[in-house]
């Protein structure tokens, strides 16, 4: 299956950036795993901090890929734009949140993205990517 991970701004801290929410390891080396661990499946990577580079991107992916496994960040709680991109496309995203975004600010509760999305995994650190390509993988084989 041909399946993007989009990450949203700041996320290319990861690693270095509140590590007691958001872990140790760079997004580069848990990706790096993963693409070894699900080798027979095409899985790529995009992050933008730009807002318009992240619509851009839903956009020219979102009627060839399979899969988008969406993390917009702090543009979940904010964008109307990013909320549209996802509605307009044919391909199926699947929201996730590194944090549990329920346990911490009010602010942090509220999700553009979710209404249209096909579901959402929130708080199981990197794990909730892994949990995204499993629900992908898992219906391409139903
Ligand atoms: C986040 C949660 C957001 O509220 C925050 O702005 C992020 C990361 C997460 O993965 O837990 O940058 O999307």
């Amino acid at each position: 299956m041909k399946i993007i991970i989009i990450n949203g701004p700041n996320l290319n801290l990861l690693g270095r950036r509140e590590n007691n929410i958001y872990g140790d390891e760079t997004f580069n080396d848990f990706f790096e795993r993963l693409q070894k661990k699900y080798a027979n499946q095409e899985v790529s990577y995009f992050q933008s901090n730009i807002e318009g580079e992240l619509i851009d991107k839903i956009q020219e992916v979102g009627y060839k890929f399979d899969g988008i496994i969406l993390n917009a960040a702090a543009y979940t709680h904010t964008s109307v734009g990013i909320a549209d991109a996802v509605k307009a496309i044919t391909t199926p995203v699947v929201e996730v949140h590194i944090s549990n975004t329920f346990s911490r600010e009010d602010f942090r509760h509220k999700s553009y993205i979710s209404p249209n999305a096909k579901g959402v995994i929130v708080g199981f650190g990197l794990q909730s990517y892994e949990l995204a390509l499993q629900s992908f993988l898992k219906k391409s084989q139903e």
